[in-house]
């Protein structure tokens, strides 16, 4: 079980740190994957763009290799099972461990005018959407450790206080550390916060694609025989290994190593790789971004086994805590 926020673009560094864990995965596991609305109130309160984010992130994901037909893919404000889940663990969860997580006061610190419940309680709304399908294994990234560790100490809880029914989830990754891209700037990693111009996303054109890899930082020194590679080459040599073959990325660390390699032509090379990587998934996004009729039935298919599984495990909670009378 995953969970995917619809706030922002997908860019390379989803793709290549979450996405293609979740594609392999429907291939061998019982895959839940949710679009996080309701989470997406705690920070963004206003609404009017929230119907075109959620389907644009639903559109982006199947096109990038998510299959409705595999994996159960919905909407989390249409498993009310979820709000009474998080109801319920919400009296496991202490003020103290809410308000001592990063994320939180994370947001306290960006957003101080809107520190609402929601925000506090965020970890226990997530635990919410695992624990309702007794999930075991979240394919997520380093920076959601502390929600996922939060969630093993509320299905512990439960567990203890009320009987056995929720396995203790833990992250995912197929065996390899998770991929981070590096941004185009030599600073951190892609990200949708940060510098646009260092992050590509599967909805760019061809022409802002070139122009931003065209843009990436390389090194402005002389470049001599085996001289050492600088961070920003070495990343740009990283990206490249995502798209491009392993003989032509080899190619150009040889003419580094010789002092030989022109930088310009690296680029213009990684650009229309990239090219070539991004422009069938923007154009399969787009098309079925549009497809409303598609869209509609994905997400009805998607409520319906998801809320199939919900009401199981909300039934067996509501027995186990005796809240069952006749
Ligand atoms: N908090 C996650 C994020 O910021 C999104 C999310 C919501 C999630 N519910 C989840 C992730 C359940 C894994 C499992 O990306």
């Amino acid at each position: 079980m995953s969970g995917i926020r619809p706030t922002g673009f997908l860019h390379l560094g989803n793709y290549f740190g979450a996405l293609q864990n979740y594609v392999r995965m429907q291939d061998e596991y019982d895959c839940y994957f949710m679009v996080a609305d309701w989470h997406s109130l705690t920070t963004h309160p206003d609404t009017k763009e929230l119907r075109s984010s959620v389907l644009r992130v639903l559109a982006e994901n199947i096109a990038a290799g998510i299959d409705p037909e595999r994996a159960c893919l919905y909407l989390q404000s249409q498993i009310p099972e979820i709000a009474e889940l998080y109801l319920l663990l919400n009296m496991l969860a202490y003020k103290g461990e809410l308000e001592k997580t990063n994320t939180f006061k994370e947001k306290v610190r960006l957003q101080p005018e809107n520190v609402n419940a929601g925000l506090l309680t965020y970890p226990v709304l997530q635990a919410a959407d695992i624990m309702i399908h007794r999930a075991k294994y979240v394919p997520v990234g380093k920076d959601q450790e502390q929600h996922l560790e939060m969630a093993r100490n509320f299905a512990q809880r439960f567990n203890h206080r009320y009987g056995e029914l929720f396995p203790e989830p833990a992250a995912f990754n197929f065996g390899k550390e998770l991929v981070k891209v590096p941004s185009l700037d030599g600073a951190g990693k892609m990200s949708k916060s940060e510098n646009q111009y260092a992050t590509l996303y599967l909805a760019d054109n061809d022409d802002m694609i070139r122009k931003k890899v065209m843009k990436a930082k390389t090194d402005t020194g002389p470049i001599k025989e085996n001289s050492e590679i600088p961070e920003t080459v070495h990343n740009l040599f990283l990206i490249m290994s995502l798209v491009t073959g392993k003989d032509v990325v080899m190619h150009y660390e040889e003419e580094h190593k010789k002092g030989a390699i022109r930088y310009a032509d690296m680029k213009k090379q990684l650009a229309e790789d990239m090219v070539k990587f991004i422009t069938p998934i923007r154009e399969k996004a787009e098309s079925i971004y549009h497809d409303e009729k598609y869209l509609k039935q994905v997400v009805e298919k998607g409520r319906e086994k998801a809320g199939k599984s919900a009401g199981e495990t909300i039934r067996l909670a509501r027995e186990i805590i005796r809240l069952k009378y006749f």
